[in-house]
């Protein structure tokens, strides 16, 4: 059938009266023929052999629909919003496996055509054409310089992270096609050092099943999956018309996966998704953490092949916060007085404690099986908070990091206003990795701390401030950060105010915007305050103040900041809480401030520029 339909519109192109009757064009490049069909339908015909086809976006229109056809067939359907009235940015589209094929796009756009103009007036048309290369420079100011971010295209949650032979695999959601989200695709990164990051090929594209949603991947060091020995497994969501399980392997240290052809591995009658399995050295078998998203609970199964699953147990119906749907968990062991204890990490969204997504955590045990989470004095589970800001979401962990580590990262945004954030070519940062530990709070509970990934020291340029002690009064003391540079550092410094007091922390630029914290000793906690930090009038969800108890009974605090050019990290007391927060200054702070309502010591003040 499909045959048919590509023999009439050759056949209609050659009769050349249809030429006569089609309204005038604004000519697209060479090699590059627009037959507009309607006023929603376009076929685009690549004339000439090239690599890549660029595409013109407007953001505010909505997405065309392109079944992409190669000789006749339809390969691939993908979503894009091609420009209208105006071009905001282009996307490549890859045509290198179609090389010696014939392919014809067929557009259907979605757009509202009140007015006589049709498809064929679209500003896209004037700009679609064919190249050799794509532009992924990228200057944006707000392009983070040591985050992990997609050279372009939007990004939310970290996929399948895993560490092989020195490297350290980073896939996440991806649309290569928008800064928005959709056609959810795993983008894959790696590192030798958890800094500087690799761009790969895509990993993993959207088929028949549905597009790619979150997942994991294991090495599979005993081959139990049947795809050798040391293959990697991942297994992700295919979002079709239902979430299903669906499993991929790669025999090339994940560059590539060829999926199942048994596809899908695991299906449920309800809304399930973002599989994170791992080995269990107890039991000898794999297990399999599965958001059962809607029910906000998560399901527990057991698996001797990665590829049959049977359910074992549920976690967590009416447990924790329950105000969003439950996803992206995670579980695994943690050391602490000489026992180990289970974290379950279960994102929710919307339900954090500052409004938007947020990571919530439980603390108890794992029998590979059931888990069991720890009550507190009153003989409730807690709820448990892993990060205080606004601004970190979907966090996993990496399957066999070395030397026992427990590295994690999280998505930097919040999907109350992540598609509106003021960046145009990429939309979205992963947060710095964290290495996590257990510690033991002065309620004598059980918490997850995130510390800084150690690796991020060699971030470290000069050191602009050394080693600076004073007493903190109502006169700010004052230091200049490197501005000129990007604002780009990382501050350091300890607080005592068991003499009493607030203690402010002011980043602050030439416009007046500030970012500031306030450490109250008396009821332990952190403020942060972005209201007048920078850009914040594309959403009214973003000016935020954001609060962490410090888990310290004795007035002090230690203080550590990453600052890139749209976000602050704030760590302390060796990860007991860290706190994540976008912000989008006019220009770079140029100013710390440090004042105290009483007097406070501040010591070993350090300021590092970074490299980007
Ligand atoms: C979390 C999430 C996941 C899902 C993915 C889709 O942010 O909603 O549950 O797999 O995003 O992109």
């Amino acid at each position: 059938m499909k045959k048919n339909r590509l023999d009439i519109i050759l056949a209609l192109t050659a009769m050349g009266s249809v030429a006569l009757s089609l309204p005038v064009m604004a000519a697209p490049a060479e090699g590059v023929k627009v037959e507009p069909l309607g006023s929603n339908n376009a076929l685009v015909r690549i004339m000439e052999e090239a690599p890549l086809l660029i595409l013109p976006v407007q953001e505010s229109v909505d997405d065309a629909r392109v079944n992409v056809l190669v000789d006749g067939n339809l390969e691939r359907i993908f979503y894009v919003r091609l420009a209208k009235n105006k071009v905001d940015y282009t996307v490549p589209l890859d045509l290198t496996p179609y090389k010696g094929h014939e392919v014809v796009l067929d557009v259907v756009s979605n757009h509202d055509r009140t007015s006589s103009r049709g498809i064929e007036g679209d500003a896209c048309w004037k700009s679609i054409q064919l190249a050799d290369t794509f532009d992924t420079s990228n200057r944006e100011k707000y392009r983070p310089a040591f985050h992990h971010t997609p050279l372009y295209g939007w990004m939310n949650d970290p996929n399948g992270m895993f560490y092989k032979d020195g490297r350290w695999h980073l896939y996440y959601q991806y649309n290569p096609y928008g800064s928005k989200w959709q056609n959810m695709t795993w983008g894959h990164s790696s590192s030798s050092d958890l800094v500087h990051w690799n761009h790969e090929p895509v990993a993993i594209t959207p088929d028949g099943l549905g597009t790619i949603f979150s997942g994991s991947c294991v090495v599979d060091h005993d081959g139990t999956a049947g795809f050798g020995k040391d293959a990697v497994i991942a297994l992700y969501t295919s979002a079709g018309t239902s979430q299903m399980q669906s499993l991929a392997a790669s025999t090339d240290n994940g560059t590539t996966f060829q999926k199942y052809v048994s596809n899908p591995v695991l299906t449920l009658p309800s809304e399930a998704r973002d599989p994170n399995m791992f080995f269990n050295e107890a039991t000898g078998e794999w297990n399999l953490i599965l958001a059962h998203a809607l029910e906000k609970e998560m399901l527990l199964f057991t698996s001797p092949d990665l590829k049959t699953w049977t359910l074992s147990s549920a976690f967590g119906k009416g447990e924790g916060a329950q105000d969003g749907v439950w996803e992206c968990p995670d579980l695994f062991p943690l050391p602490i007085e000489e026992e180990n204890k289970w974290v379950l990490i279960c994102n929710l969204n919307p339900g954090g404690p500052f409004g938007g997504s947020a990571t919530q955590y439980f603390i108890g045990d794992f029998d590979g099986h059931t888990f069991t989470a720890d009550t507190d004095a009153s003989g409730k589970i807690p709820t448990k908070w892993m990060d205080f800001g606004k601004d970190h979401y979907a966090t996993v962990s990496w399957s066999d990091a070395p030397d026992g580590r427990r590295t994690a990262i999280g998505w930097m945004s919040n999907w109350q206003y992540a598609a509106d954030v003021p960046t145009e070519q990429f939309r979205s940062v992963n947060t710095l990795p964290r290495d996590l530990s257990l510690f033991r709070g002065p309620d004598g509970e059980i918490y997850l701390a995130s510390s800084p990934s150690p690796e991020l020291k060699a971030l470290r340029g000069d050191r602009i401030v050394s080693n600076r002690s004073f007493t903190a009064g109502k006169k700010a003391a004052s230091f200049r950060l490197p501005a000129s540079s990007g604002g780009l550092c990382e501050i350091l410094f300890d607080i005592d105010a068991s003499k009493g007091g607030n203690v402010n922390i002011e980043l602050s630029n030439s416009k007046g915007e500030k970012a500031v914290m306030v450490f109250d000793p008396e009821a332990a906690t952190i403020s942060f305050d972005r209201t007048q930090a920078g850009i914040s009038d594309f959403s009214p969800e973003f000016p935020a103040v954001t609060i962490a108890p410090t888990f310290s009974e004795d007035g002090k605090t230690s203080v550590h900041l990453f600052i890139d050019r749209s976000s602050i990290e704030l760590f302390a007391r060796d990860g007991r809480y860290a706190m994540t927060n976008l912000v989008f200054p006019a220009e770079p702070y140029s100013s710390l401030s440090i004042s105290s309502d009483g007097k406070a010591k501040i010591s070993s003040l350090n300021i590092y520029t970074l490299k980007p």
